[in-house]
């Protein structure tokens, strides 16, 4: 099936990022937000990223309104019967998703395929919400999704194979490249990466180094390009440690278990960089101070 009107739902951080690069790699594109102020505010922000592109001399003033003309948001999720494919990108909540799609199902041409961003929620569940499960997969990309190149695409026991092979070709006409993982807690990437970000912690929590020398240690140790204590931050520590709790319900194993700190941290409304404090305090973002400069922890 070749896809041409592509649908994203959610607007925010994720959902922004992919109805850009859909619209940058040519394919018309409408973004769907829950009301008016949401959608403008997740068209401003593509259009500044889209600013710096043009300043950067990365994209031409004429790509630039060209794209334009192929990207609209609204606030009607009527406005997705058209689309050949449906990426969902609300938030991480499996009820509030599952609810989401049992809703937006029915307004979809019966042959569109249906996607979900989703990090961790089973996307097992939520194709069953569906009336067409064999249409339905996970297509998960990563932060920031303009800059990140990889799209974990997720096969459950029912996705028809025309349907995954739509998605690899998508995946690679927006210039980035799918992996093939089955539908468990975490997928491949944060199957791995969470329980090292964890680790970090119970790291930092043991002594075994402070948050500075730990997140310089793998930097410089490993080339990554940010530690782990500042990738967790940008992730947001909310997510992080929903992630986790999953991983540690599915497996039962206590590395995948989340750690005390990182509880804490986000029953304090310390989530990382969007609430201002994580694991550092971004009062000025040009230098983040480590919070165990400051309290104990
Ligand atoms: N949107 C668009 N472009 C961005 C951007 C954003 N939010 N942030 C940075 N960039 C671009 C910059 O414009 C710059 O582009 P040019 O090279 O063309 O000038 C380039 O990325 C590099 O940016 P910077 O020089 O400002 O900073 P940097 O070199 O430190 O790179 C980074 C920033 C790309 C974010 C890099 O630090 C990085 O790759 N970090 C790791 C990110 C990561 O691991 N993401 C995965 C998180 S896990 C996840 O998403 C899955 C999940 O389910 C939780």
């Amino acid at each position: 099936m070749e896809i041409r009107e592509v649908g994203v739902v959610g607007c925010g951080l994720m959902g922004s990022g992919i109805a850009q690069v859909s619209a940058a790699a040519g394919f018309s594109t409408t973004v769907v937000e829950a009301s008016r102020e949401l959608a403008d505010r997740g068209m401003a922000n593509i259009s500044k990223r889209l600013e710096r592109l043009v300043e950067k001399g990365a994209l031409s003033a004429g790509e630039r309104a060209a794209l334009g003309k192929r990207l609209r948001a609204g606030t009607e999720l009527s406005q997705l019967a058209q689309c050949d494919l449906v990426i969902e990108a609300i938030t991480e909540d499996a009820e509030e998703k599952c609810r989401f799609w049992g809703t937006l199902d029915p307004l979809l041409r019966p042959d569109a395929i249906r996607a979900s961003n989703t990090s961790s929620v089973s996307i097992t569940r939520m194709m069953m919400a569906t009336s067409r499960p064999e249409r339905f997969l996970g297509m998960h990309f990563f932060n920031p999704v303009p800059v990140m190149t990889l799209v974990e695409l997720v096969k459950t026991l029912a996705t028809d194979s025309d349907v995954y092979e739509s998605a690899v070709a998508f995946t690679r006409k927006l210039g980035k490249t799918a992996v093939h993982t089955t539908d468990r807690p975490g997928f491949i990437v944060n199957r791995l990466l969470v329980p090292y970000l964890t680790d970090a912690v119970r790291a930092l929590e043991e002594g075994v180094g402070t948050i500075t020398d730990i997140d310089r240690a793998m930097k410089l140790g490993c080339n990554h390009p940010m530690g782990p204590f500042v990738l967790m931050d940008y992730i947001g520590l909310d997510t992080m440690y929903s992630i986790a709790n999953i991983l540690y319900e599915e497996f039962r194993e206590p590395r995948f278990a989340p750690p005390g700190l990182l509880k804490r941290l986000v029953i304090a409304g310390r989530l990382g960089r969007k609430s201002g404090k994580g694991f550092y305090d971004y009062s000025d973002p040009q230098a983040p101070k480590p919070l165990d400069q400051f309290e104990r922890l």
